[in-house]
């Protein structure tokens, strides 16, 4: 039994982009100006000091990008809608029709390419204007414009899009783009700092998972009669193992596990609604949820999607240690490097397939065997290779199929796994890498005006295992 044939017919097998990555057009057609725009002006801020309107000019190429896609054969493409494309000030105060219509004609032709939409709501990039008004996620007036955006997606594109993700990873929005704090990074450059900035990724996850299950219960009520989808959230995947079989190991390797995975599904999965108990004794001054809201958070999703690229090996931290990051102080724990091949060469991707299928086995045992949909995978062009040799990426050929064989064993194992996903159509801006890390099936020449695309050997190798899946079933 080949390996295409043992995912079941109705599995999704995709990939993926985010607008802010793709788009460019940043002041084409009304869109207004966002916390990235403002990020990419500051200088030495991204490694590759690139141009800020360098893009793959993936709005105005979109019909060539859907060509692609339906070459490769995928039976869904996940994409972002970005936010200050349809509201330009982050309001409903205008409402910007040729955003709109971009989205619309893009499903539109998806559909026509038998090619299914999955849109994710928020792909780390806000308006700037709400942005400014509060710090991100940490005002519950921006968590009430993010609602209303939501519930102005699902009325104009829910009769197309089935399949809908509120947050791409939740926990690094938390851990990493509220506000500056030491040793994590910060994603709007001049603004405010906040006073308890140490409280920040705490108030901030509160905040973004009461918006998910209000946007989820939205859903679920007025818009899932009638138009069929299922709504999820994304969390990034990142699996802990202890570094040895020491009690001391293993507990951090508990706290790691909660503090980088379980903080923000943990309320919306388990049956309590709230943080992890663990995370509860360290921190007694994480935010609490009214009885109310916990009844909102409970059970808010039809799917859980994990982003998987990586695992860690964990320790407990010696007396005195100093933590390299808040989650590793709070959370007590050290990462040390794991026995994984850096397949990409010195970057932080390691192959550890082995990560993939414990993390599945992990929800199917602790969160009641909820569907998990695979939302991102994928790794980068080996770092100081000849640009001729990306073509012939045989890395991530392995990659890919290591990861889509951990999937077929989880599934044989009972893992509801649903969709797997390469993370990226084609090259990209890779936020603070700029376009030094390139993680796509297809290449694009940024030299080029045309910012041609061309399919590397992995894509080819992706159409094939499509194809091959496809023919199984009949498809
Ligand atoms: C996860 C993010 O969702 C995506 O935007 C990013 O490009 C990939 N990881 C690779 O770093």
């Amino acid at each position: 039994m080949s390996l295409a044939t043992k995912f079941p017919k109705n599995f999704k097998l995709a990939t993926a982009t985010a607008a802010y990555q793709i788009e460019g057009a940043k002041d084409l057609n009304g869109r207004g100006f966002s916390t990235w725009d403002a990020i990419r002006l500051e200088p030495g801020r991204i490694l590759d000091n690139s141009d800020p309107d360098l893009s793959c000019d993936g709005l105005l190429k979109y019909k060539e990008d859907v060509a692609l896609l339906a070459e490769i054969g995928v039976t869904n493409y996940r994409f972002s809608i970005s936010w200050s494309r349809i509201l330009p000030d982050g309001t409903l105060s205008t409402i910007n029709e040729e955003g709109i219509k971009f989205y619309r004609d893009l499903c539109l032709l998806l559909k026509e390419n038998n090619i299914e939409p999955v849109v994710t709501l928020f792909h780390f990039d806000m308006p700037l204007a709400i942005y400014d008004n509060g710090t991100a996620w940490l005002n519950r007036e921006n968590c009430e414009h993010f609602e209303k955006f939501a519930d102005l997606c699902f009325q104009k594109f829910g009769d197309l899009v089935k399949t809908w993700i509120t947050y791409n990873e939740i926990n690094c929005q938390a851990w990493g783009s509220i506000v500056k704090v030491e040793g994590e990074f910060w994603l709007c450059p001049e603004r405010p700092e906040i006073e308890n900035h140490k409280q920040a990724p705490y108030f901030g996850a509160a905040n973004m998972l009461l918006t998910h299950a209000k946007i989820y219960r939205n859903y679920d009520q007025n818009y899932k009669p009638t138009q069929h989808g299922i709504l999820g959230i994304t969390n990034g995947g990142r699996f802990c193992f202890p570094a040895t079989d020491s009690q001391e190991d293993i507990e951090a390797c508990n706290r790691a596990r909660d503090w980088l995975f379980n903080f923000t599904i943990e309320p919306i999965l388990s049956g309590s609604g709230d943080f992890p108990v663990l995370m509860r004794e360290r921190m007694p001054f994480i935010p609490k949820f009214s009885e109310e809201e916990k009844e909102i958070i409970k059970g808010s999703t039809d799917f859980i999607g994990i982003n998987y690229y990586l695992s860690f090996l964990v320790r407990a931290p010696k007396d005195g240690e100093k933590a390299s990051s808040q989650s590793q102080h709070d959370g007590g724990y050290v990462f040390v490097e794991g026995k994984w091949d850096k397949i990409c060469g010195e970057t932080w991707i390691r192959y550890a397939p082995d990560g993939l299928l414990k993390i599945l086995r992990y929800v199917k045992e602790k969160y009641a065997n909820t569907p998990v949909f695979i939302t991102e995978n994928g790794c980068m062009d080996i770092v100081g290779q000849d640009q001729e040799d990306a073509f012939h990426d045989q890395h991530r050929i392995d990659y890919i199929s290591g990861h889509l064989e951990a999937v077929a064993k989880a599934l044989d194992e009972g893992c509801n796994v649903i969709g797997y996903t390469v993370w990226t159509l084609m090259d990209n801006f890779e936020w603070d890498d700029g376009f030094e890390l390139k993680f796509g099936l297809c290449e694009v020449d940024f030299e080029s005006p045309d910012k041609t695309r061309t399919m590397k050997k992995s894509a080819y190798f992706y159409k094939e295992f499509i194809k091959e899946f496809k023919d199984f079933h009949g498809i």
